[in-house]
């Protein structure tokens, strides 16, 4: 198992041994926990990129909002440490609330740019918290690359964005998407869908695929998009929040497939909401 520390403190001082020798190179893989091979993927890719990897497993009260799943998102540390034993990771950084939010905590870091639209018209709180959340995990590793997964696409970008504009002396990277095989993008929330949930939900990357290539071959991505939210409707999903292709550097709406672009999309099964998306 890999030793696990609870503080910044902590954190920063085994970091500190590390980089007496001056080589070392260090990756850092921040996540919720409740840990899936996506998950573990990028541990590995980590693993392959540098000397040692922390490991943060930090559920982050502030990306949640007040009626999401905060209380009741799968949270198991014994099962973590042992899936990340088989990694071979170096640390696990599990800091508690107080440790992150100190008492009368009072700083928030909005990114604008890729955040806007998106998974913002539906979780409008969500990337502040994500963004504080990463730049104090960033700041107290000081890691020499940062992996995030392409799962959350949008959520990628504007960790770049933010790495970029505070400056942070860190390499983003970003991880293929681990899949079910069925093709569903593995997820913690997949841990909350009932058999016949669980049956919808290995559309949505199908959908996704069909509505890709009918952009390639050359429909109108409006009409394309519109065509693929009714898609996901007749599959079975509750509720779409949107299906969308845009600029994959960028995120702004595109007309033509000029540049690259990347399909994204939003839906509910039952309670669970899930994401998707694929390069165009
Ligand atoms: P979490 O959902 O636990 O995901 C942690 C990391 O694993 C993220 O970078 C996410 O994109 C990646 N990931 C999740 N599922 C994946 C899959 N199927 N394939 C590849 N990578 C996958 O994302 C978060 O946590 C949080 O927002 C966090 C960045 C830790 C900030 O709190």
């Amino acid at each position: 198992m890999p030793p696990v520390v609870e503080t910044i403190a902590d954190l920063r001082a085994r970091v500190a041994g590390w980089r007496k020798d001056e080589s070392a190179r260090i990756g850092l893989v921040p996540t919720m926990g409740a840990l899936h091979e996506g998950h573990l993927s990028l541990v590995r890719e980590m693993k392959a990129r540098t000397d040692r990897v922390v490991v943060s497993i930090f559920v982050n009260p502030a990306q949640f909002a007040p009626h999401e799943d905060f209380d009741r998102y799968p949270r198991n540390m014994e099962d973590d440490l042992a899936k990340l034993a088989t990694t071979r990771a170096d640390l696990v950084f599990a800091p508690g609330v107080a440790e992150m939010y100190p008492h009368g905590f009072a700083t928030g870091i909005e990114v604008a740019g890729p955040s806007a639209g998106l998974e913002t018209d539906f979780r409008p709180h969500f990337f502040g918290g994500v963004a504080t959340v990463v730049a104090k995990l960033l700041i107290a590793a000081l890691p020499d690359i940062a992996i995030f997964g392409e799962k959350d696409y949008q959520q990628l970008l504007v960790i770049r964005r933010l790495t970029v504009d505070l400056g942070l002396p860190i390499e983003i990277i970003g991880g293929a998407i681990v899949r079910e095989p069925d093709g569903l993008a593995m997820s913690s929330r997949n841990a909350y869908l009932k058999p016949d949930e669980r049956r919808i939900a290995g559309k949505l990357n199908l959908v996704l695929k069909g509505v890709a290539s009918r952009a390639r071959s050359g429909h109108a991505i409006p009409a394309t998009e519109a065509a693929g939210k009714t898609a996901l409707l007749e599959a079975g999903f509750n509720s779409v929040d949107y299906v969308a292709i845009r600029d994959a550097e960028t995120l702004e709406k595109i007309e033509t497939l000029f540049r690259p672009a990347r399909i994204l999309a939003a839906a509910k099964v039952g309670a669970t909401r899930l994401i998707d998306n694929f390069a165009v």
